[in-house]
């Protein structure tokens, strides 16, 4: 089988498409034979070894994936040959084919397309466990979204919208910005570009305290940090919650007297970690994602599709900053 790899650290322009030998379902193991892979940020770090997760090289990345099932191993139950199928790896779905563990499957929707299933699970499904194990979001509150036509961010404001808040979505550009308001953003803001100086960083606390209204933010969902951070946390509510989902514009640090004065909360989220320490809420959480997508509450935002050799492009798109929604590469 083919597979897009990383043999050395650095940039998308590294990958090289490669042969390696298909694998094998060994005990409790499904092979699938890999469609769809949707890219995510963490795909952008993994192969600089800046991720928190550092597989042996070589590896293809890839974090979620949409396929058929081409062979079961021993002791697999409940799944067939030619099942559709979504899963969310991690890392290897850059690859023609995967065994995966019968437990790592969910099941593609009839009707749904690869591309989509590819690119549900990775992002609501860690934004659903932030806004409401980590936010404690209820209906009414004010949720402020940064990054918000991103992957994250677009999930983000469907599901601030599913769950009743009044959404207000940050974002670079107008172009961004009509994307978050087509997700449902009920008011956007479009911020600069960092790094910002003392001046530039106490007029955008401003820009997102005239945006989020007179009480703050009851829950900010923060994919970005850097110097965005700071001023989205002055404009949290009291007894707000801040919720750390990433950092694309690098790791901030935050004075930690503004928790005191707000009596907010800064939460961590690592939805991975989450998921394996508890199956079963996050099953739940998922099967909750599945009806509202059949509801059509939640949508995956495919933006663009990249032929699989093309992958490496994909990556590069999203690190630059320059991608809407979601990009997702035809494996086959
Ligand atoms: N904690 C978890 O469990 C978890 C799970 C999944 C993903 N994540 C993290 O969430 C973050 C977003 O992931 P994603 O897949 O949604 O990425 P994405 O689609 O690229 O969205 C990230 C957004 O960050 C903003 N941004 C600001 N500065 C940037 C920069 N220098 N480079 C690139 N983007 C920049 C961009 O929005 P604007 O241009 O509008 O600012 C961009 O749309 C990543 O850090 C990822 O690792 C965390």
């Amino acid at each position: 089988m083919k597979a897009l790899l990383s043999k050395a650290i650095g940039g998308p322009e590294t990958l090289s498409l490669d042969d390696l030998p298909d694998p094998v379902a060994g005990k409790g193991q499904v092979v699938v034979a890999v469609k769809a892979c949707a890219i995510n940020f963490p795909d952008v770090l993994i192969i600089e070894d800046k991720y928190q997760f550092k597989p042996a090289r070589p590896f293809a990345p890839g974090g979620e994936i949409a396929g058929v099932i081409e062979s079961i191993g021993e002791g697999v139950s409940g799944w067939t040959v030619g099942d559709r199928v979504i899963a969310v790896p991690g890392h290897g779905g850059l690859a023609e084919k995967m065994a995966l563990g019968a437990g790592q499957l969910f099941r593609l929707p009839e009707g749904r397309s690869f591309e989509d299933g590819a690119a549900l699970l990775l992002t609501y499904a860690t934004t659903i466990h932030a806004l409401l194990d980590r936010g404690r979001l209820k209906e009414g509150q004010t949720l402020l979204v940064l990054g918000a036509a991103g992957g994250v961010g677009l999930a983000a404001i469907e599901l601030g919208k599913a769950f009743g808040a009044r959404v207000v979505a940050a974002v670079s550009s107008e172009e961004k910005a009509a994307a978050a308001k087509a997700a449902g953003a009920d008011e956007t803001l479009v911020y600069g570009r960092a790094p910002f100086d003392k001046d530039a960083s106490k007029a955008l606390a401003e820009q997102f305290k005239a945006a989020v209204g007179p009480k703050g933010a009851d829950v900010i969902y923060d994919p970005v940090g850097g110097d965005y951070a700071e001023p989205a946390l002055r404009s949290i509510a009291w007894e707000g919650r801040y919720l750390v989902v990433g950092f694309p514009a690098g790791i901030p640090k935050l004075p930690l007297n503004l928790t005191l004065l707000k009596s907010c909360d800064v939460c961590g989220v690592f939805w991975g970690a989450f998921a394996a320490r508890d199956p079963q809420a996050n099953q739940a959480h998922v099967d909750r994602l599945f009806r509202l997508w059949s509801e059509g509450k939640i949508a995956p935002k495919v933006t663009e599709t990249f032929a699989f050799a093309d992958g490496g492009k994909a990556i590069a798109k999203l690190g630059a900053r320059e991608v809407i929604g979601k990009v997702v590469v035809r494996v086959s």
